[in-house]
């Protein structure tokens, strides 16, 4: 049946829904589309043989469901929910709008985003919108409507998909429409030009301005851009497409109390969106985490994107929304995994928070430019190796139910700021061989080889409750946030400052006085110059340390020094420091030391912070989390990275294998166990 869209009956939803499913979820995008109608029943059947039982539909359906303005046909979509909630298998319904048909974008060509050298972007890929076209959101919002009074009370409908990985593409957009939305919003931020040209440091190179209307997104320009600009567009950016969320959203909840996620993507190579400010306007946090292996360690990274997406749903439980069976189809060489390695990093992010494990996608397509990307039906069909361990994935999945809804326990903070990413990544820096990512990646890493679970929270985050907070290169700081830093250590807490930390103000104005600005004090260290050294170059600390990239010319104000330079252009100057102050202390290291150094650096800190570290178990290849329960049950997650069995003293019952371990626990190379530990009497 072709319908045509009806005057909205909106009724009034309840303002927020919650996300529950028994047990841990297992999912993937499922596009019947691509596929005969021949296919579907089959698919169900799978998926029910494989345990799925939540499924994404509709993610790019735009075109199928409204084939001409106007002019809507849910008949495959009304059987494609039927067919799932008949087999009992719950839908994560996409509104459909993350790429347009091409009829909106014949007919309204202003809808195409712009490149920053007003080059556009046009059509035959996907999400090729502006993100502040008043068209493309009165067009998707129409759709939403449609979608969301169709299908809002369906029996299949358990989670509603937003659109799908806002920002992905189409983050940036330079058009006349995105130039007009920014000067609207640096109006309501800054009310009047002066306050504007004030926070920009307009008076430089003749920039100021007489009235916002002259003021443009930061286009391609011959010399370098205004950094304030800059930072106000990123920012004005990731609230652009978030205002789309929320407007899919409100459409949503006014027709359904369903929850309604979206998929973040928390990850090394996307970096435009402000994940924090975006998690208050989602009922579940959702992300999407695919193994780069254009990295050094891929792993690591990984491990990092889910205790970060952890921190940034509040350490509340989350879902892993997408991730890959195998190779991916989008980097340069597309590498498969090995035996084991799907299900080790699926219970890596279960591990640290996730409640649900979904890929990208359910059967592999045969068309367009993804037909290369794995899936859970390969190609090669159900008689293949990657299909089995869909099946063991499954099996394993189910028996970890139990673990749904506890929350990931740690001592130790990671503070991690996506501004400071836009600004220490940004033009005329002192080294851009300083990558914002690459520097907390690198603390990270030396905090996972003392064995110790991170919390990666946001610079604003409450910190009490954590014995060490690490602050890496935290160039972009408020006044409040490096106050509760100080707080922090007073009240006898512990912290790390590295290099490149409380430079700059929020307008990425530099706080004056010698570096590092906004931890000076704490700190007790007084920077009069920052010497970065040549990419190859390695620096030497009187201790033998080893580091790289970054030095300092400075002096201690108060705290003791633990290691000086002993060459380069700071020789003599103090690399490594700890100030005692109130209660606790603060250390600081003003260089990249190399990842063994760093890695013992950490050491000393958690044990200064009384934090049992383990780095035999980490150095075995070992990853060691625990989630726990309101009620007091507690699992212990252990990820055995190495081709080695790893035998541990453990009691209690062992939930992959089933089976109860009375003394020693072994995990087999490769292998992940779950431990629920037995009840202290
Ligand atoms: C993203 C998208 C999916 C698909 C995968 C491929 O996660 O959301 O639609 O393109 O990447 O890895």
């Amino acid at each position: 049946m072709t319908t045509t869209a009806a005057p909205s009956t909106a009724r009034t939803g309840p303002a927020r829904a919650t996300f529950t499913h028994p047990g841990v979820a297992f999912g993937c995008d499922w596009n019947p589309e691509q596929w005969d109608r021949s296919v579907w029943r089959e698919d169900v059947r799978l998926m029910r043989d494989a345990g799925v039982d939540l499924v994404a539909v509709n993610v790019f359906g735009w075109s199928q469901v409204e084939p001409r303005p106007g002019e809507y046909d849910f008949r495959d979509l009304d059987e494609v929910m039927d067919l799932l909630a008949e087999h009992g298998v719950r839908a994560n319904l996409g509104t459909g709008t993350a790429s347009t048909p091409p009829w909106l974008t014949t007919r309204h060509p202003e809808v195409l985003p712009v490149a920053e050298d007003g080059t556009t972007r046009w059509p035959g890929g996907r999400q090729a919108w502006c993100p502040s076209s008043p068209v493309f959101r009165e067009r998707s919002l129409a759709l939403v409507e449609q979608v969301a009074r169709r299908y809002g009370d369906h029996p299949a409908l358990a989670l509603w998909h937003v659109s799908n990985e806002l920002g992905c593409h189409n983050a940036l957009c330079y058009c006349d429409t995105s130039a007009a939305a920014f000067r609207r919003w640096l109006r309501d931020r800054y009310g009047d030009v002066g306050a504007l040209n004030a926070a920009w440091g307009t008076t430089f190179w003749s920039q100021r301005y007489g009235t916002f209307d002259e003021v443009l997104p930061p286009r391609a320009t011959l010399s370098t851009r205004n950094p304030g600009q800059v930072l106000d567009f990123q920012r004005f950016s990731s609230d652009e497409l978030l205002g789309q969320l929320r407007a899919e959203t409100a459409v949503l909840r006014a027709h359904s109390a369903a929850p309604v996620t979206t998929n973040f993507m928390v990850t090394d190579h996307i970096r435009d969106l402000d994940y924090f400010a975006w998690a208050p306007h989602v009922d579940v946090v959702a992300n999407d985490h695919y193994l780069d292996h254009r990295l050094a360690d891929p792993t690591t990274e990984l491990a990092f994107s889910a205790d970060l997406t952890r921190g940034v749903a509040g350490g509340a439980p989350w879902l892993l929304m997408e991730h890959s069976t195998g190779a991916v189809n989008w980097q340069p060489v597309n590498l498969v995994k090995g035996p084991g390695e799907m299900l080790r990093n699926s219970l890596t992010h279960v591990a640290r928070g996730a409640d649900g494990v979904c890929f990208f996608q359910w059967r592999a397509s045969t068309q367009g430019s993804e037909k290369f990307h794995s899936a859970l039906v390969p190609h090669a069909g159900t008689a293949s190796r990657q299909w089995r361990e869909v099946l063991e994935l499954g099996a394993t999945l189910d028996r970890l139910d139990e673990v749904a809804g506890s929350r990931v326990q740690a001592d130790v903070a990671v503070l991690f700021g996506w501004e400071s990413w836009w600004a220490v990544d940004g033009e005329n820096v002192p080294s851009t061989a300083v990558r914002y990512r690459e520097q907390v990646l690198a603390a990270y890493a030396a905090l996972r080889a003392q064995g110790v679970t991170v919390d990666v929270v946001s610079p604003s985050a409450p910190l009490d409750g954590y014995r060490v907070v690490v602050v890496p290169a935290l160039y972009l700081v408020r006044d409040e946030e490096a106050a509760a830093v100080a707080r922090f250590v007073e009240a006898g807490g512990t912290a790390l400052v590295t290099f490149w930390s409380g430079i700059a103000d929020e307008r990425d104005a530099v706080r004056l006085g010698g570096y590092p600005g906004a931890f000076r004090d704490l700190l007790g260290v007084r920077v009069e110059e920052v010497a970065p050294v040549l990419p190859g170059d390695v620096l030497t600390l009187d201790t033998g340390q080893r580091a790289r990239l970054w030095s300092e010319r400075s002096e201690a104000v108060g705290a003791d020094v633990l290691a000086r330079f002993a060459d380069g252009p700071a020789a003599g100057d103090p690399a490594i420091t700890r100030r005692a102050a109130g209660l606790g202390s603060a250390w600081y290291v003003a260089t990249a030391l190399e990842a063994p150094d760093l890695a013992d650096l950490a050491g000393r800190v958690l044990a200064d912070a009384g934090v049992a570290t383990d780095p035999a178990l980490a150095a075995a290849g070992v990853e060691r989390v625990v989630r726990a329960a309101a009620d007091g049950r507690r699992w212990t997650f252990l990820v055995n990275h190495s081709t080695t069995d790893v035998a541990l003293p453990a009691r209690g019952y062992e939930l992959v294998t089933d089976t109860a371990v009375a003394g020693e626990l072994v995990v087999p190379g490769g292998a992940v166990r779950v431990l629920r530990e037995e009840p202290v009497r």
